[in-house]
């Protein structure tokens, strides 16, 4: 069978022809005109010759490639029945597309195709499922079940993309607590380069997207190609060279010795494995974001402004203190207040508590009630902090059930943040955690919760079990509690952090509705994290805070016009002690807080465009209604740079006919040391120029101190006579 799928821009040929195992023969920007002819035609053409000393048919690497065929290098399935059986060669029995037996030949748009094979000692099933997705992503994802009477240990299971000769430099990322999300370049290496997470959560770390695309690709242009396994726990992606030319992204979950053992009957299914392809990383990015905002319930682009009291009070949890923090907030037009970390059990710092959800009689004698109602009063949403899967070895739980904590072996694994993991694949400390968790549910009002996890899995055993890895199991019991605790609270929102932003990824955002990219708020770094998180996740998605004017985490003092600037392109909240603020500040915030209420629509709904060409220290990005009739568009300085001014404006995204009137939006205080060109005019009002203009030519730039940001609007002019 050849199966053509197109959509969005992106063709993808599935070759299942022969009984083999289903091979892309194309994966890129659209093909028109492909009929069965072409696509055959397409597929021979392909064919390459057999590489000198090579098996005489060279290797046809299958999504999930198959040492089998001849392919010596990483095989998509490592696993045995003892030692047997290790080389499986599949045969496909069946494949449907959209629920119905596939065609010799089929065109379409987005959809689903499902291969069913079986091995040739008829032990192993594999089912294949790829879907390309209506943004033009690709999906693909495998299930193997054992069929044999003995057990089959699991080693790896990954599935691969193909990509082209001319993808020679890789784009991945790196990070830390604090700084995540940086991103890497690299020639694409002979050999692998290869991205592994043993952490047990996403991890701040993570290689998030790995890109591989044409030579010194950027926003706009070049051709790229991208991987993202969408799995919480340990995963692997990705980049293959081999000798005879080919190469490949892939990715899957990484799996610890003897995770994964399969009795009769028993079936393993990995995460789904995503595939863009995409004109620029603008383009790969739009279609994570086009995925997610398709996804349902969808998240809204009316977003409620957030007050999250950590970062303001932390530990001290005074009931007067944190009602005049609302009062404070409501007054500058905040929407949601969530109480953070402190407020159950004995956790009065962070080395007690964890796993007691139980509010704290101590410091809350009559509950949560009275701010709960006066959070409501105020007209504001009440959220609460959890951090479902930890435990402090000081609380009730672990004393009780000290067998509950993940450990390879008798002894706890070396502590982190004084706390360990609660293991989640063991019914009774999942039954404890969701109880209490719908318990607090049930007694308050709560309309937002605040999912943290703050630790890597370090040996993160089943120790009833021996010690036996336990991550595979926890993370898929992460999914399920996620679930069972949204079904029973429909229209709940989660926000997934992580020490910050250490579990970003699309299996967490199909269940979550914020992420909290960041434990640094400090707006220097947060210009570039937020930069590189929207890579895959779109803006609203982004929990974006405008912290106090000194960073808790860098010590940098910034202005609140750089710090707002900043937060308003994402999901807006604030995180400082606004009771401290001075009356200046409070009215200038209130204004931020007005603007963002104005123009979320367009902030958290419009689509993304970054653009290059600028020194890294000088970053420009903005959003574009969809129909492209406004924008809003920020330049960042955060660094002393030459030139000074920087070169001249330029603007992508626009109607390139339509003429737009473009100027500096105000909002409070104008940047620091602004000089503005004279195009601005004096009442600000700015100028008319084209699309087109704006993005070729371009428009003079004021000077700015550092660790400034300009906002900019376009509208466009109506049309008619002039
Ligand atoms: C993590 C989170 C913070 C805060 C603290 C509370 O570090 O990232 O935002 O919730 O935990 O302990």
């Amino acid at each position: 069978m050849l199966l053509a799928l197109t959509a969005a821009g992106v063709t993808v040929l599935i070759d299942a022809t022969a009984g083999r195992l289903p091979a892309l023969a194309y994966w890129g920007r659209a093909l028109p005109g492909l009929d069965a002819e072409q696509a055959q035609a397409l597929v021979a053409t392909g064919e390459p010759v057999a590489g000198s000393n090579d098996p005489e048919v060279r290797p046809r690497v299958a999504v999930l490639p198959g040492h089998d065929a001849g392919w010596t290098g990483r095989p998509g399935l490592r696993g045995s029945f003892a030692g047997v059986g290790w080389s499986p060669a599949f045969t496909v029995a069946a494949v449907t597309v959209d629920g119905a037996p596939a065609p010799a030949f089929h065109a379409g748009g987005p959809g689903r195709v499902e291969v069913r094979a079986v091995d040739d000692a008829g032990r192993l099933e594999l089912r294949l499922v790829l879907e390309l997705l209506p943004a033009g992503l690709l999906r693909a994802r495998a299930a193997l079940r054992n069929r044999a009477a003995e057990g089959y240990a699991l080693d790896d299971l990954v599935l691969a993309f193909p990509v082209p000769a001319e993808a020679d430099e890789l784009l991945d990322f790196t990070g830390r607590h604090n700084q995540e999300r940086v991103p890497v370049r690299s020639p694409f290496p002979a050999g692998t380069h290869l991205r592994e997470n043993r952490k047990g959560r996403t991890g701040a770390d993570s290689a998030y997207l790995l890109h591989a695309g044409t030579a010194g690709f950027g926003f706009a242009a070049g051709r790229i190609w991208a991987v993202h396994t969408a799995w919480s726990g340990n995963h692997t992606h990705y980049a293959e060279q081999v000798h005879t030319g080919e190469r490949l992204l892939g990715g899957g979950e990484l799996l610890l010795p003897g995770e994964v053992r399969l009795a009769t009957g028993e079936t393993y299914e990995g995460p789904w494995v995503y595939a863009a392809y995409g004109d620029g990383l603008d383009e790969v990015a739009r279609r994570f974001h086009r995925h997610l905002r398709a996804r349902r319930p969808p998240v809204s682009p009316r977003r409620p402004v957030t007050l999250n009291v950590w970062e303001a009070v932390y530990f001290d949890h005074d009931l007067d203190r944190l009602t005049g923090l609302a009062e404070r907030a409501a007054a500058a037009g905040v929407e949601r207040y969530v109480l953070d970390d402190g407020w159950f059990g004995s956790r009065r710092d962070d080395t007690s508590g964890l796993g007691d959800w139980v509010v704290s009689a101590q410091v809350w004698p009559a509950g949560l009630h009275p701010l709960v109602d006066r959070v409501a009063q105020l007209g504001m949403q009440f959220g609460l902090w959890f951090e479902p899967e930890m435990v402090s070895p000081d609380s009730d739980v672990a004393r009780a059930h000290p067998d509950w904590i993940m450990a390879a072996r008798a002894e706890w694994p070396v502590e982190a943040r004084t706390q360990q993991v609660l293991n989640l694949g063991l019914p009774e400390a999942y039954e404890h955690v969701r109880t209490q968790i719908l318990a607090v549910l049930a007694e308050y009002d709560i309309g937002y919760l605040k999912w943290d996890h703050n630790r890597d899995l370090i040996e993160a055993g089943t120790r009833p079990d021996g010690g036996r890895p336990g991550v595979h199991a926890q993370t898929l019991a992460f999914y399920r509690l996620l679930d069972e605790i949204r079904a029973a609270h429909p229209g709940l929102e989660i926000e997934s952090c992580s020490s910050g932003g250490a579990r970003v990824d699309l299996a967490v955002l199909e269940r979550t509705d914020r992420v909290w990219v960041s434990d640094n708020i400090d707006a220097h770094d947060r210009q570039r994290i937020m930069r590189w998180t929207t890579q895959l996740v779109p803006p609203e998605y982004l929990g974006s805070h405008i912290a106090s004017g000194r960073s808790h985490v860098t010590g940098r003092r910034h202005d609140l016009a750089f710090r707002a600037g900043t937060a308003v392109f994402g999901h807006l909240g604030i995180e400082w002690d606004l009771t401290g603020a001075t009356p200046a500040e409070t009215a200038e915030l209130r204004e931020w807080v007005a603007f963002f209420r104005r123009e979320r629509e367009l902030l958290l709904g419009g689509d993304l465009v970054r653009m290059d060409g600028y020194d890294d220290r000088v970053l420009v990005h903005g959003v574009v209604a969809p129909d492209r009739s406004r924008a809003l568009f920020a330049m960042a300085i955060t660094d002393s740079i030459v030139p000074d001014p920087v070169p001249r404006l330029r603007l992508r995204g626009l109607d390139p006919a339509a003429r737009y009137r473009v100027g500096p939006v105000v909002v409070g205080a104008e940047p620091a040391g602004l000089i503005a060109p004279r195009w601005w005019g004096a009442d600000r009002s700015g100028a008319v120029v084209t699309g087109a203009a704006l993005e070729l030519a371009g428009v003079a730039c004021p000077r700015m101190y550092p660790d400034q940001v300009q906002l900019y609007r376009a509208d466009r002019e109506p049309a008619g006579p002039r």
